[in-house]
């Protein structure tokens, strides 16, 4: 599971973590934006939450999460981006699924403004792009999207719901001996070499 604020680069590392451990990314955040541009009932309701950045409900959440782990690539285990994001999410998982790790990328507050408005996407591939910190190339620059609730308004209400609601999960999971805690403020690559190094010896002495 990768937990972690708004723009701590989730989406960023989680691909570097699928190909390693061949487990699918589930980003709760990606199948909520998937709904609203399908125009779906869900869509409809989530919308409303999202670009406020507030919380969807919780059992919109775990509707969605129930029927995704009964899809035949989730069998082997997935990789939760974004998710759960409330004790009761949380609870709710524990009965349905183990948690094996949970990667918590942590950094400040006065860096996620800067990334969050910098970023970009691109619709064809999904790939995160930054103004500054991850350029994408010029070849693609044309067809470069925001997310609507990547403004600065809106990742303000977006950190303060993840401070009151969901950063009280780090020390539940810590409780629990699951949380691995990884420096999210150095380089994207080093974050990725950081977590790549701690859950091998995660592993290690797991095995041991
Ligand atoms: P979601 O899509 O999950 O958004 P989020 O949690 O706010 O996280 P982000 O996707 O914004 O950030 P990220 O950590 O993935 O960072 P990224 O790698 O892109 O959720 C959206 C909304 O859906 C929520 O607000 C809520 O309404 C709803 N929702 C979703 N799940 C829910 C749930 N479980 N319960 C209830 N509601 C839910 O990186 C960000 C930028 O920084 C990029 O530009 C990237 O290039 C750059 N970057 C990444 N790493 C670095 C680095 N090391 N140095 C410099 N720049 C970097
Ligand atoms: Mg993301």
């Amino acid at each position: 599971m990768l937990f972690g604020p708004p723009g701590a680069g989730k989406g960023t590392q989680a691909v570097r973590i699928s190909e390693t451990t061949s487990k699918p990314q589930v980003s709760t955040g990606d199948m909520l934006r998937q709904s609203v541009s399908s125009g779906s009932e869900l869509g409809l309701a989530a919308k409303v939450f999202m670009e406020a950045g507030e919380l969807v409900p919780d059992d919109v959440i775990i509707g969605l999460i129930s029927e995704r782990l009964k899809m035949t690539d989730a069998s082997n285990g997935v990789l939760f981006d974004g998710f759960p994001r409330t004790i009761a999410q949380a609870e709710e998982l524990a009965k349905i699924a183990d948690v094996t790790a949970v990667i918590s990328i942590e950094v400040p507050d006065n860096s996620i403004i800067q990334r969050i408005v910098g970023r970009r996407m691109d619709p064809e591939t999904g790939e995160i792009y930054h103004v500054d910190f991850n350029p994408a190339p010029d070849s693609i620059a044309d067809r470069l999207i925001q997310r609507k609730d990547d403004n600065e308004s809106t990742v303000r209400n977006r950190l303060s719901a993840y401070h009151s609601q969901t950063s009280p999960l780090a020390g539940w999971y810590d409780q629990q001996g699951l949380l691995i805690r990884i420096n999210g403020n150095q380089k994207i690559k080093d974050v990725g070499d950081e977590i790549a190094h701690k859950l091998l010896s995660n592993k290690n002495s797991e095995s041991s």
